[in-house]
């Protein structure tokens, strides 16, 4: 029998007081080396709680003995870890399945897995059912730690199974990995999201915003250390407000990042901050530790008051505006970058020009920046008062290039200094230049010797452009 296991929006949505669990792996000891002889690889889409996500794939796989592979036809195992955030990002899945089609029909033994947030809406379950036979496994995100058995069941049944759980989750201690990067990781320290932005698919693919307990980051991060990591990112869809769903302990991001700062990891970053949780405590914190970087990503999505309060941000322009002065006057040397969303509905054209004075005011360095995507089953894709699809790409264009100017500005004021870079490895465009990313999180090329790679070290910064900075390290 196929199994069969729909996800449903409306239990999605729902959120109890009720403690989250936190439960240790179990390892499959009845499931053994089903990946001897097969290999596999895996597209990953979206944000780093999926980049997060594919390394613990990538953990449970290899643990049965699965071999990566690079490219797609050769692979006997293909994940694809989606991304529900915009229709686009959706598209673009539902384009791959088309060619894994083809793929399939030569490799009849191939196996389609995806994962993800895609599978945690209804109408995308309900349309791989319909047209798209060919996907072997359907899993979300609450049930990563069950891939295995899911492997087994389609490998001996040859059967289609589709398993998605709609609900609050719990938190998974020491699931095993396979990090991409030796030297950068990232660390989960909560999952999920109870903010419900209008807009947003998120709180309904994540589940109830849960913190992991400290003792298990801080033991991640000690044996990142002892591995030789040289910088972590902390992960979370709201990371400010970690900690605020603790029932009995007083322990919020501001202790959480003072505790990890004190530990010997160089470089310590963190995402995703939402400005209504910024505390003072938090700023201090970040002002005190060199070890934490002097780069924050605080999404503003509009300037508008009115639109802002259609969105359920919960701030207005001016307690925003308020916040980045508090942190530009404790931290001058920062960098602040940012997420704007136009043609949300309701949007005119004051409304736009309200989130063009807010780019100025804030001087970011960098923004993400989006045309509303309505996502069913969240409250703004009901919303009458649509924006105009040509109106929304124009304000798009300007936003981007106003954006691009503070881009340019952030990056200048570095012209002629000596900066710190994690040096990444050879230039993806220029091989023979060597990359990396600064305290401040720019991009840096420069020439220089292989087993620089891995290591910190001082760049003088020659020239700046738009999106990168040349330099020559010093001797
Ligand atoms: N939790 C993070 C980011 C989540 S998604 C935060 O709150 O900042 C990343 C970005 O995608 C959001 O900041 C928002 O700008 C954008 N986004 C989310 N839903 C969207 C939608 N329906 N249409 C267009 N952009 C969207
Ligand atoms: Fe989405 Fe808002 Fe949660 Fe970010 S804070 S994930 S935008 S609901
Ligand atoms: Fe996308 Fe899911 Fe992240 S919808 S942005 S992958 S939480």
């Amino acid at each position: 029998m196929q199994r069969l296991n729909k996800p449903d929006l409306l239990s999605a949505r729902k959120r109890t007081k009720n403690q989250v669990n936190t439960i240790e792996y179990e390892n499959f000891k009845n499931i053994k080396d089903i990946g001897k002889d097969r290999s596999y690889i895996i597209q990953t889409h979206g944000c780093q709680a999926n980049e997060a996500d594919t390394e613990v794939i990538r953990g449970l796989l290899e643990d049965q003995g699965f071999t990566p592979v690079s490219v797609l036809e050769e692979a006997d195992l293909v994940v694809i870890n989606t991304c529900a955030i915009r229709e686009n990002a959706e598209n673009k899945v539902f384009g791959e399945l088309g060619r894994l089609k083809s793929f399939k029909r030569l490799n009849p033994n191939m196996i389609i897995a995806i994962a993800g947030c895609m599978p945690q809406e209804e109408a995308v379950v309900e349309k791989i059912m319909k047209k798209y036979s060919h996907v072997d496994i359907v899993f979300g995100t609450h049930n990563v730690n069950k891939f295995i058995e899911y492997l087994d069941y389609v490998i001996r049944e040859k059967k289609q199974l589709i398993e998605v759980y709609s609900k609050e989750g719990e938190i998974i201690e020491h699931l095993p990995q396979v990090r991409q990067n030796r030297f950068k990781a990232w660390v989960n320290i909560m999952f999920g999201c109870d903010e419900f932005c209008t807009y947003c698919i998120v709180p309904y693919t994540r589940g109830k915003e849960r913190s992991r307990n400290k003792e298990y980051i801080i033991e991640e991060i000690k044996d990142l250390i002892k591995d030789g990591y040289k910088e972590v990112t902390l992960l979370g869809q709201n990371v400010n407000s970690y900690g605020l769903d603790f029932v009995e302990e007083k322990y919020d991001f501001a202790d959480l990042l003072e505790d990890l700062a004190k530990l010997d990891i160089p470089r310590i970053k963190f995402t995703t901050s939402h400005p209504k949780d910024f505390s003072d405590s938090l700023i201090d914190v970040i002002a005190k530790y060199p070890n934490i970087m002097p780069f924050i990503h605080l999404p503003v999505q509009s300037g508008s008051n009115e639109i802002l309060k259609r969105m359920n941000r919960k701030y207005t322009k001016e307690e925003y505006l308020a916040l980045v002065n508090r942190i530009y006057n404790r931290i001058p040397h920062v960098s602040l970058t940012t997420d704007i969303i136009v043609g949300f509905p309701g949007e005119s054209e004051n409304d736009f020009e309200e989130t063009l004075d807010l780019v100025r005011k804030s001087r970011f360095e960098g923004a993400y920046t989006f045309i509303y995507s309505p996502r069913k089953g969240t409250p703004a894709a009901s919303y009458k008062d649509t924006v105009d699809p040509e109106v929304a790409k124009q304000r798009l264009y300007k936003l981007n290039d106003l954006i691009n100017e503070g881009f340019l500005a952030g990056n200048k004021r570095f012209e002629n200094k000596v900066v710190k870079v994690l040096v990444e490895g050879y230039s993806k465009t220029n091989k023979g230049v060597l990359s990396g990313y600064t305290e401040n999180n720019k991009l840096v090329n420069f020439k220089g010797p292989e087993s620089l790679i891995g290591k910190i070290i001082d760049i003088h910064i020659e020239k700046a452009k738009t999106w990168s900075l040349d330099g020559e390290v010093v001797q």
